[in-house]
């Protein structure tokens, strides 16, 4: 798990190095596919339930799924990146939402607080706790900041499969869901919404839209649960 997560980490730090004006999404998703054969891995998402890439690209309005094509990036837009990498037996799986270019403070607001959403739920991802009180404070932080968590999709478990159980919600009562036990690996995601959260499914089947067009973004870690504090395991020097 720790060395296919690092692979994981080092491509999606690799993708958000090439975020900037002019590079079109599909140059990223190349880079990054590239970079995990080059380790020795293969791109979990990759033909999974048929997604026809190595990375999800979802830009602006688009809050995941978003599959990488000639579009250029444009200064201004916020670019997330999710990739997952499976290397001798498991998959590691993180996302991280990137600037192009100069954006909006409120854009920044939109990825700082994502981000520490996610920190937030780390807090409690300790053995003895409950799922769920993960859920709960993400939710509590990004409704404290004026925004929504996404319900229609949540973080999971990760290992020898992509999506396990738990179910990881970024929603929710503390104290409900499976209890946390040492050496259980989880994607803590949360997918944060600067208006409504309600979210729409486009004809593709996998393009996930903010149904107000209002921006969203998404930040995502595998986290290993211990008999102390978790550990990330997707990290690369970058976080
Ligand atoms: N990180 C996402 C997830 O947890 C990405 C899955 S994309 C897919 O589900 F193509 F693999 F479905
Ligand atoms: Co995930």
């Amino acid at each position: 798990m720790r060395q296919a997560c690092k692979i994981t980490a080092a491509a999606r730090a690799l993708a958000g190095e090439m975020v900037r004006p002019g590079v079109r999404t599909k140059e990223i998703d190349k880079a990054v596919h590239d970079f995990i054969l080059s380790q020795g891995a293969t791109p979990s998402f990759l033909n999974y339930g048929g997604y026809p890439a190595s990375a999800c690209i979802s830009v602006n309005n688009v809050v995941i799924h978003g599959i990488p094509d000639s579009r250029k990036l444009q200064e201004g837009d916020i670019v997330s990146v999710d990739v997952g990498a499976y290397y001798h037996g498991f998959h590691g799986d993180c996302a991280a939402t990137y600037a192009c270019g100069e954006i909006s403070p409120e854009a920044q607001r939109l990825i700082n607080v994502t981000k520490q959403s996610f920190f937030e739920g780390l807090k409690f991802a300790r053995q003895g706790n409950r799922v769920s009180d993960i859920s709960h404070a993400v939710q509590t932080y990004v409704e404290s900041n004026g925004f929504s968590v996404v319900r229609d999709f949540i973080g999971h478990g990760v290992g020898a499969n992509l999506h396990e159980e738990p179910n990881v919600p970024n929603y929710g009562a503390p104290g409900r869901g499976p209890r946390l036990i040492r050496g259980m690996t989880i994607a803590i995601e949360p997918m944060v919404n600067a208006g409504t959260y309600e979210v729409q499914v486009l004809k593709d089947h996998w393009t996930t839209v903010t149904r107000d067009g209002k921006l969203s973004a998404h930040y995502e870690n595998t986290v290993l649960i211990t008999d102390g504090e978790p550990e990330i395991l997707t990290v690369s020097g970058e976080l």
